[in-house]
């Protein structure tokens, strides 16, 4: 016997967070089990074949294709972004990869913004295009330019929101709207957001990814990635194959982790932002940055739809160039005494990267100017330590 609470239509998204999909084992646990096997036994030879063949009741017959722990996390994730469906993957990208073959074949046509993730670039850029499928990728702030390039049929259409690590806000709902007349399922990747700031399904997105290594673990501690999303059809016909067939699956305890993870999202989310919030002020103050980009920030060139589709914050990351360039950059991280020089972002730890020479590295310097990042930017990710350590940290460094 068990003594799980059904999960309630009626629960608000701190409540999903901290019980959705929990399922007790005989023993009663509190804390969601660890199911940490790969396979699963059967009473005869004939409920084996029914497990196979469909006749039998649905049951986990091996952790490639689903598993216990796995599922509490990808039911607690499904209803706190509240979709139906989700599927957990081994990291973000390969939730982000595949989302995006699951969504077109060769011959087929996707659609992305351009300002990407390093490796989200590259399987648009490099991987598609290899596997016969054209790719296009537009300035995803300038509408015209959408409009142009959805005027033809597409699969899918990719996005971050905000993207990393320029932060720049793409009008998730009108893109929507131009890429169904095409054709295309919207994919968006809303690692940057997360689910406690931004619902891309309410604004037209029929696929949402994320790497769960950042806020939704939150503490540096694993990789996941997710892909949510309502039509079963897609799921069943094609997603479930790539799936299934290529085996990129979260480990049960990573899913575990990550379950203790969105227990702590949203309280963390606040914390997040308010720490981010104040330092974007402070660092618009400082002499030696040019430029800081927060989407909480009035001066964002897209802050009004920002906090229109951001629940009114900022997130927890910072972009600022410095105007002394890349050697400005670079002393300014050399000089840091608390705050870590990471490429990994999310965490209760403060980090600080150059993407120029780190996330962004492997493109072309004249593309990464095109995508806006430049050889003086660092990238901020927030953490929780004390405001005023983080601010005494960065202006001690700025001013050695
Ligand atoms: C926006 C975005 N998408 C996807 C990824 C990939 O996630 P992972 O490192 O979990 O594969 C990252 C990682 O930095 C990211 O920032």
């Amino acid at each position: 016997m068990t003594t799980e609470k059904k999960a309630s239509d009626k629960w608000r998204a701190a409540t999903r967070s901290v019980r959705g999909g929990t399922k007790r084992s005989g023993f009663n646990e509190t804390s969601e089990a660890i199911f940490m096997n790969s396979g699963y036994v059967y009473d005869t030879a004939a409920e084996a074949e029914a497990s196979f063949d469909g006749s039998g009741p649905e049951r986990f017959v091996y952790s490639r294709f689903a598993n216990p722990t796995v599922a509490m996390f990808e039911e607690r994730l499904a209803l706190l972004e509240g979709v139906e469906h989700c599927r957990a993957t081994a990291s973000g990208m390969s939730a982000v990869w595949n989302a995006l073959a699951a969504c077109t074949k060769a011959g087929g046509r996707v659609v992305g913004s351009r300002a990407l993730f390093g490796s989200c670039e590259f399987i648009l850029t490099t991987l598609l295009p290899r596997f016969g499928v054209e790719t296009e990728l537009v300035d995803g702030t300038d509408h015209d330019a959408w409009e142009k390039a959805l005027s033809k049929p597409a699969d899918a259409v990719f996005l971050e929101t905000p993207s990393n690590p320029t932060l720049e806000v793409i009008d998730i709902a009108f893109v929507a709207e131009l890429a169904h007349k095409a054709g295309a399922r919207v994919v968006v990747d809303n690692v940057f957001a997360t689910p406690i700031l931004q619902h891309p399904f309410e604004l037209g997105a029929d696929i949402v990814v994320y790497s769960a290594t950042k806020h939704i673990d939150g503490q540096g501690r694993c990789l996941g990635g997710a892909i949510l999303f309502n039509d079963k059809e897609w799921h069943d016909n094609h997603l479930t194959q790539f799936l299934r067939h290529t085996g990129p699956s979260m480990s049960p305890f990573n899913a575990w982790t990550l379950l203790k993870g969105l227990e702590t999202l949203s309280l963390r989310m606040d914390a997040h932002i308010r720490n981010a919030t104040e330092l974007a002020t402070f660092l618009s103050q400082q002499p030696q940055i040019s430029n800081v980009i927060y989407p909480g920030l009035a001066s964002h060139p897209q802050h009004e739809i920002a906090m229109k589709q951001m629940s009114g914050r900022g997130g927890g990351l910072i972009a600022l160039e410095l105007a002394g360039g890349k050697q400005a950059a670079f002393s300014l991280l050399d000089n840091l005494q608390l705050i870590d020089i990471s490429n990994n972002l999310g965490d209760a730890k403060s980090l600080a990267t150059h993407p120029w020479t780190t996330t962004h590295q492997r493109v072309p310097g004249e593309d990464k100017l095109t995508m806006g990042i430049t050889e003086g930017m660092l990238r901020l990710s927030v953490g929780l330590e004390d405001i005023d350590d983080l601010k005494e940290d960065l202006f001690a460094a700025l001013n050695v």
